[in-house]
């Protein structure tokens, strides 16, 4: 005889095939695997139960990281430096819902770095460097500064030309770096023995902090900008920007985190995040003419407006008391921060190209 109850048993035996019938088999790309492993709480361990899942999280890392050859195929980048850029954020972010440091969470990981790392390695050019620790400082912002992506052309077309939408498509590729350049620096501190080194970090760190004010911190000046020109849509936040960054925005993301997130990789970091300080006042000083044309408040140009000047400043700090104590301490360090430095320069010039490429289409 049927009872109300069995009713209720039918349905969840329903409820548990669908969930049943639903695995990491059924999703084809590296990044969506990723996310519905990090709805489990212990992903290494769920994966212990389900060797098939498993088999195909490696299937699908191995693919990845064979093909990745940089810009030369845009799906497989995407997927490696999304992939990437998930599991970093899950370091720097408090909604985690994994451990941060699950195994198979640092074996993707791991794996992903090694095979993006290789590519940037093979287009870094071998230079012979000043071996005088303020000689290199000097050489690394020259060779900076005359980068191609030092002073790519999108910026004087942002400056003198752009519509508004494509200002605020700009802005929804810009939300990789400066909406957490605090936690950058902070985390960049970590394990620097010089006081020299770790004084220019802090002071670095205290203006992102807006010297102790509130209304002058420059993750909130940043934001400012986001809801003016209408980055943010229907109360959105940073994160939900981040759904829209292209592959070349994630990468040069993913750059800044790689180099902080490692502590082997403090010198990687003084060359990367030295080198955004030294490139950005052009930049933004482009930006702001861009702002003044189409309209934008003074609120809302301030964070491009105080950097023109507080970049030069950090960009110098950074090179005389950060990278020349450690290069005239430890020579060999000058071939890490050089790497570091062409990291930045050239996953910066994926963007612009991609920013350029984005424009152009659009016209046509
Ligand atoms: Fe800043
Ligand atoms: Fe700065």
């Amino acid at each position: 005889m049927i009872t109300d109850n069995s009713s209720d048993i039918v349905l969840e035996s329903i409820n548990d095939k669908v969930e049943f019938e639903i695995t990491l088999e059924d999703y084809q790309t590296l990044p969506e695997v990723l996310m519905q492993l990090l709805e489990h709480a212990k992903p290494y361990q769920y994966l212990q139960s389900a060797p098939n899942e498993l088999k195909h999280v490696r299937q699908l890392l191995k693919t990845v990281t064979e093909r990745f050859c940089g810009p030369n195929d845009d799906g497989i980048a995407f997927q490696l430096h999304k992939s990437l850029n998930t599991i970093y954020d899950y370091q720097i972010n408090s909604f985690a819902n994994s451990s941060q440091y699950d195994p198979i969470l640092m074996e993707i990981m791991l794996e992903l770095e090694s095979a993006w790392i290789s590519f940037e390695k093979s287009r870094t050019p071998k230079e012979e460097m000043p071996t005088d620790a303020r000689e290199f400082t000097k050489w690394l912002k020259s060779y900076a500064l005359k980068h191609p992506s030092s002073q790519h052309d999108i910026f004087k077309y942002l400056a003198d030309e752009c519509t508004q939408e494509e200002m605020t498509y700009f802005f929804s590729q810009e939300v990789t770096i400066d909406p957490r350049f605090d936690d950058l620096i902070a985390l960049m501190q970590v394990g620097i023995d010089k006081p020299e080194v770790k004084m220019e970090l802090a002071s670095n760190f205290w203006d992102e902090m807006g010297n102790g004010k509130p209304d002058e911190v420059h993750t909130k000046l940043f934001s400012n900008l986001y809801d003016e020109i209408d980055v943010f849509k229907d109360g959105e936040g940073f994160l939900d920007v981040l759904d829209r960054a292209s592959w070349q925005a994630l990468a040069c993301g993913n750059t800044l985190l790689y180099s902080v997130l490692h502590r082997k990789h403090l010198n990687i970091g003084l060359g990367a995040l030295g080198t955004v300080e030294i490139i950005s006042p052009y930049r933004f000083s482009h930006l702001t003419r861009g702002f003044k044309r189409l309209g934008v408040s003074d609120k809302a140009s301030v964070y491009h407006q105080t950097h023109i000047a507080i970049d030069a400043i950090h960009g110098n700090g950074w090179l005389n008391n950060a990278i020349k104590p450690i290069v005239a301490e430890t020579p060999q360090a000058r071939e890490e921060i050089f790497f570091g430095s062409m990291l930045r320069m050239n996953t910066s010039a994926d963007y612009c190209e991609h920013i350029e490429k984005h424009f152009s289409n659009n016209q046509d």
